[in-house]
């Protein structure tokens, strides 16, 4: 008998893809995917990518998720693979039950009524009946595309009109009151019969990850109470644990789109019509904890979009505390705020998608946008009010589990605290997240470049150099010959350097705070400061980035600063190196001045440069 899809999902969710796949072919770090030879066909240059839930080849088109790899890398059979995979991720396979059988024969039903409720909802869109429907969707700016793409619908008027049209299909009306489309007038008189959950309303699916129909949300036409509607729970339906839009962020997300999480359906659809492919939304409630799991499995920082008022804030702050216990290295949250009462939809009907790209470009980090949170409209006068605060601070910092994380944000809040106390107001120059990115978003126009001299560039591109290793000291094994290499300005910087390898010799431990401390007893702390000040400071050099970033974008800032003869050179000189000693680093280098020469050759050379 098949498996429960909810076992399955489970399954795939808890087996993570690049550690069964490493242990049959060596994989090497593609940005936040991984990449290697194919274990599925003979290649010398790698063409099979890891992704967080599937695998696929370029070469030879393989394809699959983890069950099916280890059906095909191991010749077993799937329900094989099911038991090892389970085995190893502390789960039961469900045994087969009468019970189970029927839930899912019910499942399957309910999905085909829901399926064929929406085809009826569609339909009626077109006939003369929707026409106001369809003019309204119009007016709002829907193109036919979109309107097709989301399956928008229309509800009829009610009065059992959905029942009678399914019935044709052999839809009994109890499965339209399982399916969350009918329910009892009166529950406590069951001989007074059904009435529709839906009249006279815009009829929105809402899908799962996998876009199957598992409910509705219904808009009246124009003003009115409520103004949605949404199904009730049901077998299908959780709210708490469906996001609208899953199904297409997932796809696009997959393609390079940025994850985005706004409040309405309508949100959704206009972003998703302008381009911006990761949107998704609650279903009219707070965020969950469920939620932010089924997001972190797309994305490792999907950012978080409100609406510019009071409420908004709340749920921001709101969001942000429910993160902090769930927060990991590679799970967290960036914050972006709208102004003014707008909300995506209306922003993109006024600005464009340039307007609302600008609210992401200016998204925070989660931990800028935490201490703002914390501190909002609240006095940091007397050493008592800025006591509780740092109070505040440091329970906030405590929440989160991962230790190296937990300090990292503790010294980030608390910096500010005391920066905050030095002047009168935050400098906020590094604190947006689209202060360093690999590649600029879609054609939008207006990034300003500030004449600044070239030595001064070198210098701002040495500064963030040094700033991204000071915050990010693991990274030094890995770059230390090229740093010892580069040539840098002399002074500060060439000073700095010489500190850096010498620590490196001798550091038990990469830690941030530790280099720090050694910089300071070594009377380079007055540089180390200058380093790190946030104005003109590429995201890469946040202690919040993920370590993934932090070396890309060293890697960017080394690429700017070698110049191209220097990278050729050193390109040839690592391939030789990599023919002698066939080792893991020296393949790594390897590809590092080759996305950096690349990187150079087609790139914007001030990327990550952006005036303050
Ligand atoms: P909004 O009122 O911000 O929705 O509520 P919106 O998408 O901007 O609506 P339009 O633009 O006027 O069409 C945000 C979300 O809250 C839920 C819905 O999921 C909505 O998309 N909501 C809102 C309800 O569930 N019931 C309501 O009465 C209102
Ligand atoms: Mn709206």
């Amino acid at each position: 008998m098949a498996l429960p899809p909810a076992f399955l999902e489970e399954l795939r969710a808890r087996t993570p893809l690049p550690g069964l796949i490493g242990r049959k072919t060596r994989l090497i770090r593609n940005g936040r995917q991984w990449k290697a030879c194919c274990p599925f066909h003979n290649e010398k240059t790698p063409s099979f990518y890891v992704y967080d839930d599937h695998f696929h080849c370029f070469g030879c088109g393989a394809h699959g998720d983890a069950i099916t790899f280890l059906m095909r890398a191991e010749g077993a059979a799937f329900p094989e693979a099911v038991e090892r995979l389970a085995a190893e991720a502390g789960m039961e396979v469900p045994k087969p039950t009468p019970q189970a059988a029927a839930r899912e024969r019910r499942a399957r039903d309910l999905y085909a009524v829901l399926a064929a409720a929406e085809a009826a909802y569609r339909r009626r869109l077109r006939l003369p009946e929707g026409r106001p429907a369809l003019d309204y969707l119009k007016r709002r700016g829907l193109s036919d595309d979109t309107i097709a793409r989301f399956g928008l619908g229309w509800s009829g008027e009610g009065r059992g009109a959905l029942a009678a049209e399914l019935k044709t299909e052999g839809i009994e009306p109890a499965q339209l009151v399982a399916a969350g489309l009918m329910k009892p007038r009166d529950p406590d008189r069951p001989e007074a019969g059904l009435v529709d959950m839906f009249f006279g309303r815009v009829m929105f699916p809402i899908r799962d990850r996998r876009g199957r129909v598992i409910s509705f949300g219904g808009r009246i036409l124009g003003d009115g109470q409520p103004k949605y509607v949404n199904g009730p729970e049901t077998e299908l339906f959780q709210k708490r644990h469906s996001l609208y839009g899953l199904d297409l962020a997932r796809e696009g997300v997959f393609r390079g789109a940025t994850l985005l999480v706004v409040e309405g359906y309508m949100d959704v659809i206009a972003l998703h019509q302008a381009g911006f492919n990761g949107a998704v939304a609650p279903l009219g409630t707070a965020l969950t904890t469920e939620q932010l799991e089924a997001l972190w499995q797309i994305s490792p920082e999907p950012v978080l979009c409100f609406d510019g008022d009071a409420a908004g804030a709340r749920a921001a702050g709101r969001a942000a505390e429910l993160a902090l216990p769930l927060l990991a290295p590679d799970r967290s949250l960036a914050l972006a705020a709208l102004t003014g009462g707008e909300d995506p939809d209306t922003l993109i009907l006024k600005g464009g998608p340039q307007g609302f790209q600008a609210v992401i470009d200016a998204a925070k980090p989660l931990s800028v946008a935490l201490y703002d949170f914390l501190t909002e409209g609240r006095p940091q006068a007397t050493p008592e009010q800025r006591a509780a605060l740092r109070h505040r601070l440091e329970a906030a910092a405590r929440a989160i589990p991962d230790k190296a994380l937990a300090s990292e944000y503790r010294r980030t809040l608390l910096d500010r605290l005391f920066a905050a106390g030095r002047r009168p107001a935050p400098a906020r120059g590094a604190a947006s997240r689209g202060a360093w990115k690999r590649e600029p978003p879609m054609g939008v126009p207006g990034i300003r470049r500030l004449p600044i001299d070239p030595p001064a560039v070198r210098l701002e591109r040495a500064r963030n150099l040094l700033a991204i290793l000071l915050r990010h000291p693991v990274l030094l094994p890995e770059v230390e010959e090229s740093l010892a290499s580069l040539d840098l300005p002399e002074g500060d910087c060439t000073a700095l350097r010489s500190a850096l390898l010498a620590w490196l010799g001798q550091a038990d431990v990469l830690d941030s705070a530790a280099l720090m401390d050694q910089l300071a007893q070594g009377g380079l702390e007055a540089v180390a400061a200058w380093v790190v000040r946030p104005q003109g400071l590429s995201q890469a050099a946040h202690p919040d980035a993920q370590p993934a970033e932090a070396l890309d974008g060293w890697w960017h800032f080394f690429g700017l600063l070698r110049g191209e003869a220097e990278l050729i050179e050193d390109q040839a000189q690592a391939q030789r190196l990599l023919v002698e000693t066939n080792d893991a680093v020296a393949q790594q280098r390897l590809i590092r001045l080759s996305e950096a020469l690349a990187a150079l050759r087609g790139g914007d050379p001030d990327q990550g440069l952006r005036g303050p």
